[in-house]
């Protein structure tokens, strides 16, 4: 039998993980991250995680979202390129020409029948790393059988009721975990068990996080982690690496932002906005 590993995350534990910017480089050295989701009235989503991925440092970033998404995108987020789908408001078949480095799948996606088929197909085909949110976590919780298509290293970061849809309920905090393990050794999977104390789950470790604030606790926030941990696998950062130092950063940057903003004011675009001063931090 294995012994649980638990280990708490400071600045410490993340100055050797820090990966320096190098002067002789590109934006093709920092990779290109694909952003697929949204659906109608909820394209805001994948602008959240697409700007976070360039904000934590991805060379180039690609949204695939619905055609209702192509305005908004092109309007608000000049830093991205844009691909759509067939459909207006939900995605029905994920197909783009580019080759990702990294892929986030399912922020403001929606469940509908058609995503789920879309979804399947593109799981059977994909071989890039993949980070994997909210509605691609519930349709993957109603569809068991579909998570035998994860590959090893994928990134789940399931807030506490995606959590309890993937690994169902729970007794306790003891309980949660001992679970949230099974499922990530069943899986080979990287567990993010979001809250107000973050805990990465990988096989028989847990990596707990030290930054982060009520402040958080507004929608968009966990759109934002999502963009983070894929801009950082998106620079070379292995997916258990970029996980821990993603919530790390995320959590810090809004440590950062709360003393302008405030508990009550701070809002997701603000996580994005003091990535830099978390970066920063770090030295
Ligand atoms: N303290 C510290 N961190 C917190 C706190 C808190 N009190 N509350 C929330 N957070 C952090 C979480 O750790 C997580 O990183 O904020 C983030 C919230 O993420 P989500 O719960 O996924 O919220 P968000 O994605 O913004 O919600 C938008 O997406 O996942 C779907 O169903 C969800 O409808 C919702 C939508
Ligand atoms: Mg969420």
């Amino acid at each position: 039998k294995t012994e649980t590993e638990v280990e708490l995350m400071g600045k410490l534990e993340m100055l050797p993980i820090y990966q320096p910017r190098e002067k002789f480089s590109n934006k093709g050295t920092y990779g290109h991250a694909l952003i697929i989701g949204g659906s109608y009235g909820k394209i805001g989503a994948v602008m959240l995680s697409g700007r976070a991925a360039l904000a934590s440092g991805s060379g180039l970033v690609t949204t695939f979202t619905p055609k209702c998404g192509y305005i908004p995108l092109q309007t608000a987020f000049p830093e991205a390129m844009t691909i759509t789908d067939s459909d207006d408001e939900k995605i029905t078949a994920i197909k783009f020409d580019i080759e990702p480095t990294v892929i986030a799948i399912g922020m403001g996606m929606g469940t509908h029948k058609d995503t789920h088929l879309a979804l399947q197909e593109f799981l059977k085909g994909n071989t890039a790393p993949l980070v994997i949110d909210a509605d691609a976590l519930n349709i993957l919780s109603k569809h068991k059988s579909d998570l035998k298509l994860l590959k090893p290293q994928t990134v789940l970061t399931p807030h506490p009721k995606e959590l309890e849809r993937l690994i169902g309920k729970w007794k306790d905090d003891f309980d949660k975990l001992k679970k949230a393990k099974a499922f990530s050794k069943k899986y080979k999977s990287i567990l993010v068990i979001k809250g107000a104390h973050t805990i990465t789950v990988f096989e028989n470790k847990l990596y707990v996080n030290s930054t982060g604030n009520p402040g958080l606790a507004t929608g968009g926030t966990g759109d934002v982690l999502t963009g983070i941990i894929t801009g950082l696998i998106c620079q070379g950062y292995e997916p258990l690496t970029a996980s821990i130092f993603g919530v790390y950063l995320h959590g810090k940057s809004a440590d950062i932002a709360v003393e302008d903003y405030g508990y009550q004011s701070l809002t997701a675009s603000h996580v994005i906005d003091y990535m830099g001063k978390a970066f920063l931090n770090l030295f």
